[in-house]
């Protein structure tokens, strides 16, 4: 596994990573109903669940179109740098949560939304984890994964082993809706540039049905 705790306090000098969480949330943004958040409306708004939110690049891009957003990740030093961010920004509505979906019980609480960047890849059983996001989604709720097209390993290069070389999107479709997803659509959000190749992120947006 890749050392997240140790690059979590270098993670934001990395200008492709901000860039890739900016022109990600717009096409979250343009792909899932959401609006901005009113603070003065009664109704609660989108509650959402980032998953896998390193130190809160997406999330802060996002956070002013949702009334609460958790932030999910297995990295207390991801999550002690967003800590950091959440209260300098005094941003009330953004909740870090140390969580493994894969090991930890479900969550009590139910999204609207949840979404990811960069993290499917990182989880074993693909399967599982939509199986997962389908049972903590609210009837009618949205996923949003963003993460990279098939690629052949030189990504993260050999020395790494423990993560999928990205994803085939008709096997990611059938797995989604095989944990009960519907309307799975796909398009391309981005490119990676690394080592002289680009690499090809898509957004995979699916809802569970009502
Ligand atoms: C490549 S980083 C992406 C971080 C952030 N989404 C971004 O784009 O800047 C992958 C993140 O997934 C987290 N992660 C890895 N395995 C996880 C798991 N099983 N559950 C939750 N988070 C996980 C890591 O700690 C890391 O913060």
């Amino acid at each position: 596994m890749t050392n997240f705790d140790e690059r979590a306090k270098d993670w934001d000098a990395d200008p492709m990573k901000v860039e890739r969480a900016r022109i990600v949330a717009a096409a979250i943004r343009s792909a899932l109903p959401l609006g901005p958040f009113d603070k003065l409306r009664a109704t609660p708004g989108t509650c959402a669940l980032e998953y896998g939110c390193g130190t809160g690049l997406l999330g802060f891009a996002l956070q002013p179109y949702l009334a609460s957003v958790t932030l999910a990740d297995t990295s207390q030093g991801m999550l002690d740098v967003l800590a950091g961010k959440i209260k300098a920004a005094g941003a009330a509505n953004m909740h870090p949560l140390r969580l493994d979906l894969c090991a930890d019980p479900l969550p009590a609480a139910r999204y609207h939304v949840i979404y990811s960047l960069m993290t499917l890849h990182h989880i074993p059983d693909t399967a599982g984890i939509l199986q997962k996001f389908h049972a903590v989604l609210e009837p009618g709720g949205w996923l949003a994964l963003a993460d990279l097209d098939r690629e052949d390993g030189s990504f993260h290069g050999p020395e790494v082993t423990d993560v999928h070389h990205g994803f085939e999107r008709t096997e990611l479709q059938s797995l989604a809706e095989s944990a009960g997803f519907g309307g799975v659509t796909f398009t391309t959000v981005y490119e990676i540039p690394k080592a002289g190749r680009r690499y090809p992120v898509f957004l995979m947006t699916a809802r569970k049905g009502t």
